[in-house]
């Protein structure tokens, strides 16, 4: 299973990557990258890609996402499935998760979070380990590093136990929970591509005229850094000061001016406005902070903008019993040509009905 994550543009990358054009010179540049879904579409694509969070485990998922076999041989290890092989064989060894998001947790901090197994957390931790182990002893490289990485968190999202996200575990466990953590190889593209990766704030992140660049912000008062905590603590492989209920580690550095309602609107213009690009692109939803029709004014200033509208499925329920309960989500992708000026109003291009 992948990660279930908010906003995830998963079903939709292809319909998003179809509105940026071939392929070109320039970057496609996904600067909320989140999994990535919308990152891969585009290497998928042929295209040259930047990736950017503020979240590092986002930005390692990203990577992880848009790597092809060529990138990482595991020269040091035989071969990809080998590395694999032998982290599924690693013995569980007690550390930070098993002591902090396990039943374990009752010594350390006074109450069961139920987060992980004893023993899934114990391998979880000794799994992160020998990455470490092999990262720094120079038998695996940064990139096969961060596959593995990547592998693992969404090992770790496969037996967790949660309802989606990690703001709150679950008080029974669940199957899947109970089930032996395992890592599964992913199927790598036969090539290697051209990725860049930042982890930063996307005000810092610099773009040229000649990228195409793909916009997706948190549209609600949730907080990534927040509800994605334990994969945050699984990347970095830390120890933080975590408390609470949940065991939150700190977040607040990365708390994101886009999920705030009374901030949002001026966030968003100010980024459109500041970036240079070839073309931007912005992913927006009809259940966001900033209504449709205010942003489209306040992006107008920037160029000439298209609305398309995307509808999918709500959050996390993508059938069609969903679908019958009028649980359908309207995503809206804002494209700005910022050379000419105007604006194209939202069903005046006949082109969105494809997306319909
Ligand atoms: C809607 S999600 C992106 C989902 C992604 N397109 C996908 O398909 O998985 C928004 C992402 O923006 C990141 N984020 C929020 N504020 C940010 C900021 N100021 N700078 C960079 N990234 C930010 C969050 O960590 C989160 O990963």
């Amino acid at each position: 299973m992948g990660v279930r994550y908010i906003g995830s543009k998963a079903r939709v990358s292809e319909a998003i990557v179809d509105l940026a054009g071939p392929a070109d010179d320039g970057r496609f540049v996904d600067a909320f990258c989140g999994t990535g879904a919308v990152a891969a579409a585009a290497a998928e694509r042929g295209w040259a890609v930047t990736v950017n969070d503020s979240l590092p485990s986002a930005v390692c998922m990203s990577v992880g996402a848009v790597l092809g076999q060529k990138d990482v041989p595991f020269d040091g290890l035989g071969s990809y499935h080998r590395a694999i092989v032998l982290l599924n064989e690693v013995e569980g060894e007690p550390g930070f998760l098993h002591s902090h998001y396990s039943p374990a947790s009752l010594h350390t901090a006074g109450l069961e979070r139920r987060y992980f197994t004893e023993d899934n957390a114990a391998r979880l931790d000794a799994m992160r380990k020998q990455i470490r182990i092999w990262s720094t002893d120079e038998i695996i490289s940064p990139a096969e590093e961060n596959l593995l990485l990547a592998d693992l968190m969404q090992a770790a999202n496969s037996v967790a136990n949660i309802s989606g996200t990690y703001g709150c575990f679950l008080k029974n466990w669940t199957t899947t929970a109970r089930k032996n953590v395992s890592l599964t190889p992913r199927v790598l593209p036969d090539r290697s591509t051209d990725v860049h990766a930042v982890v930063g704030d996307v005000f810092a992140l610099s773009t040229t005229e000649g990228d195409t660049v793909y916009f997706d912000p948190p549209y609600t008062k949730r907080q990534y850094s927040a509800y994605y905590h334990i994969l945050e603590t699984l990347h970095a492989g830390d120890q933080p000061e975590v408390g609470g209920i949940t065991g939150l580690r700190p977040w607040q550095d990365k708390s994101s001016v886009f999920c705030y309602k009374v901030k949002a609107l001026d966030a968003l213009t100010r980024l459109v406005l500041g970036t240079r690009a070839k073309k931007i692109l912005l992913s927006y939803s009809n259940e966001g902070h900033v209504a449709k029709e205010s942003l489209l004014n306040a992006l107008t200033e920037a160029g000439r903008v298209t609305v398309h509208e995307i509808k999918t499925i709500g959050r996390y329920r993508p059938n069609a019993q969903a679908s019958a309960a009028g649980d359908t989500v309207v995503e809206y992708v804002f494209e700005i040509d910022p050379v000419s000026c105007g604006t194209v109003p939202a069903g005046a291009d006949d082109s969105e009905a494809a997306y319909a």
